[in-house]
């Protein structure tokens, strides 16, 4: 196993004109490690994916993915150093079938990868996420559940160490949220570190071993589950009384 961090987030800030959306933010993650990165509407967490993705530019600051500097590396690079992620706003390939798009995830990666092994690898990755049955239709046929199911798999066809999700369990129902936990936790068991940007809190309470939190583009908090959900800053900040006072004994409970 590698010695180094995952990931490696140092003082990385991001301008969009007189918008700081992301401001001096520090933080690692360790293989095998699921990290949450939680925060109110517009605090900067999916910037800072597309930073760590590099699809917008860092004003400041130094990412390292298993030690390799990616600060400045093209957005094609990331994934052959093991980087995947998926989108908030799911876009893909509208005339493509989901089997397909998965495989474009696989050939994107890989240099040499043939067709059919990209078929064969969106495949394994389309059973693994539940969404096999469904391969041959359009993106535009099926639900938003599947649409998500279908972002992961694409990630996941990529063979991540290092996998980031943008809000997938958003607009999901119980049990499938509860399925993608399920997949969430496997990946962590495999290896895999995960960052996972969402909203929804019982999720975060059941995968996460760490959890950060943005405010207004600034980190506020860092530290376990029980640490940052008993945070006062936190509790103002984003989870709101209610949450602490319904959520707080047993998250912590669910985290020890
Ligand atoms: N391309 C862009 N150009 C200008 N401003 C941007 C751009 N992308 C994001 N922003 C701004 O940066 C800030 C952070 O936005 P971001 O989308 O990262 O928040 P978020 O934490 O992911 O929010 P949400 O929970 O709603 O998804 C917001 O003020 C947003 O308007
Ligand atoms: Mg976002």
């Amino acid at each position: 196993m590698s010695a180094h961090a995952a990931l490696n987030v140092s003082g990385v800030s991001v301008r969009f004109g007189g918008v700081t959306a992301v401001d001096d933010v520090s933080l690692s993650v360790s293989p095998g490690n699921v990290v949450g990165l939680i925060g109110p509407n517009g605090a900067g967490k999916t910037t800072l994916l597309n930073a760590i993705s590099r699809l917008v530019p860092m004003s400041n600051g130094q990412v390292r993915v298993f030690g390799n500097d990616t600060t400045r590396a093209p957005a094609y690079r990331l994934p052959r150093v093991g980087v995947a992620r998926t989108f908030q706003v799911v876009q893909p390939f509208g005339n493509l079938s989901i089997r397909e798009n998965v495989a474009i995830g696989a050939m994107f990666c890989m240099d040499s990868l043939s067709r059919d092994d990209a078929l064969e690898r969106a495949d394994q990755a389309l059973q693994r996420t539940g969404l096999f049955a469904k391969r041959d239709q359009l993106p535009g046929e099926v639900t938003l559940a599947d649409r998500k199911r279908l972002e992961l798999s694409r990630a996941l066809a990529m063979a991540p160490r290092l996998l980031l999700l943008d809000e997938v369990m958003a607009g999901l129902n119980h049990s499938e949220i509860d399925s993608m936990i399920r997949l969430v936790r496997s990946f962590r068991d495999e290896g895999t570190a995960v960052v996972v940007v969402e909203h929804v809190m019982k999720a975060i309470v059941a995968v996460c071993d760490r959890i950060v939190v943005l405010q207004s583009g600034r980190k506020i908090a860092d530290g376990s589950p029980r640490e940052v959900l008993e945070d006062p800053t936190v509790v103002a900040a984003y989870l709101g009384h209610r949450f602490a006072a319904r959520h707080g004994r047993s998250a912590a409970g669910a985290a020890a």
